[in-house]
């Protein structure tokens, strides 16, 4: 019987692994399809640090402070005001598509009733009532894809191995290993099984390669239980898009997809001295960043431990929302723009490349210039306020194929108080000409 057992199971990797491996390249594409579409998720880091204002696990894991004090936060993490209605239609307001909670970071401690560890919000603090849950369905609620974070490596876990009080005299152990394998494989079967989650952002892949996580087969499973789950890159190797962290990128990534994660001041949790707040418009500015280079931005909240969002990083939600509100078609479903030498700043297409769009920071001293662009231009239009914008064509040649330089004057009085947008129509999808000084192509 045990023996049969195990033939099914293995028949059962075997398929799931072929699957996966044949997922097909417009397969892969629609189910990534929300997520490129979706331009910005909010992040929020919630959890017991927000009690003390401190590092979120790393407090302890550096030495800012002792382990038990770290977790006496737990008697003072109540979520008394905890409305994850009002979150979601905070984050809805916001423009975002897409939220993601962390369901549990390095320092162990679930968001939800863990029926696999004792250290849950439920179990251990005021709160006492799953937090996770009600998450997942206030976004549901408003058209919101759900995120959930979980951190694979847990300092608080016996047997997790990097635990930093005998990090350095650990030895290995493979059966100690395979306990916390089988802890890690049922704490996400719990999450995954119980919420549904459109996305897994895993974190703390870092201290084991793939083979030791089993990454591959944990893969396997997800898509399993989730066939149309989306995956960050923290699985060593098996997930779906690129995840730079705090860095905006300087050049295009060469992964079809990927999301920048971003603190608004220079904590991921609830910190009150740190108040080194980006302001709106350098975070709208990087946010247009991520659509000149095709990728989206997941903007971190630091909700307080009674669930309350701090006023400033409401006021950030706010202006985000009513300058993404204003250039809607400029955002969501926006492709990569152009490569440089074409325009000085930032650019991004239509799906259909028929439109483009030219994001503009500053007051013009002049007009706006365009090169290299083959198509002839059917009209030019300022984003979300209808005015129609002249537009001239300068050193274009009849001998010569190389195109003219479009210059595009933008008067003051159509300038948006962060990110001007303009749209180029085009007579059909862009092409653009790449030459060189000499005229080879
Ligand atoms: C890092 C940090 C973690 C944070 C995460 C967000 O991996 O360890 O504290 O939650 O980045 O991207």
């Amino acid at each position: 019987m045990v023996a049969v057992v195990f033939i099914f199971r293995l028949l059962m990797v075997l398929v799931a692994s072929c699957a996966l491996a044949t997922e097909t390249d417009t397969a892969r594409q629609q189910r990534m399809q929300w997520f490129q579409d979706a331009k910005l998720g909010i992040f929020v880091h919630w959890g017991i640090y927000a009690v003390d204002g401190i590092d979120e696990s790393w407090s302890f894991y550096n030495g800012y402070v002792s382990y038990d004090d770290y977790l006496k936060q737990l008697d003072g993490f109540t979520a008394a005001k905890y409305d994850p209605q009002a979150w979601a239609a905070l984050f809805a307001r916001s423009g975002a598509r897409y939220a993601v909670l962390t369901s549990k970071h390095h320092d162990g401690v679930a968001l939800w009733n863990s029926e696999v560890s004792e250290l849950d919000v439920v179990e251990r603090t005021p709160a006492g009532r799953d937090l996770v849950g009600p998450f997942c369905k206030a976004l549901r609620e408003r058209d919101l894809k759900v995120g959930l974070y979980y951190s694979h490596l847990d300092w608080s876990h016996p047997d997790y191995p990097h635990w930093t009080r005998e990090a350095k005299r650990y030895t290995d152990d493979p059966q100690r290993w395979a306990r916390f394998l089988r802890f890690h494989r049922a704490q996400l079967e719990e999450i995954v099984t119980s919420y549904e989650p459109d996305l897994l952002w895993f974190d703390g892949d870092w201290d084991y390669g793939a083979e030791r996580w089993q990454a591959g087969r944990l893969r396997e499973r997800i898509d399993r239980w989730l066939p149309k789950v989306i995956v960050n890159s923290r699985l060593n190797g098996f997930g779906d898009y690129a995840t730079p962290e705090q860095g905006l990128p300087i050049t295009r990534p060469p992964e079809p997809w990927w999301e920048l994660c971003l603190t608004m001041n220079d904590s991921w949790g609830y910190q009150p001295n740190d108040t080194n707040y980006k302001t709106a418009n350098q975070v709208i500015r990087i946010f247009v960043d991520c659509l000149d280079m095709g990728g989206n931005l997941l903007l971190d909240v630091g909700p307080r431990e009674d669930g309350t969002i701090p006023p400033e990083q409401v006021r950030i939600l706010s202006e985000l929302g009513r300058w993404i509100r204003k250039h809607d078609e400029a955002v969501y479903a926006t492709r990569a723009g152009l490569p440089s030498g074409h325009f000085h700043g930032p650019t991004s297409l239509s799906a259909d490349q028929k439109t483009l769009y030219l994001y503009v920071p500053h007051e013009p001293r002049g007009p706006l210039a365009l090169k290299g662009i083959k198509n002839a231009v059917n009209r030019i239009r300022v984003v979300g306020n209808g005015t129609k914008l002249a537009w001239q064509i300068k050193m274009k040649q009849y001998w010569s194929s190389v195109p003219g330089i479009i210059y595009i004057d933008v008067p003051a009085q159509v300038l948006d108080e962060q990110v001007t947008v303009v749209a180029v129509l085009l007579d059909g999808p862009i092409e653009l000409h790449r030459e060189d000084a000499d005229g080879a192509p």
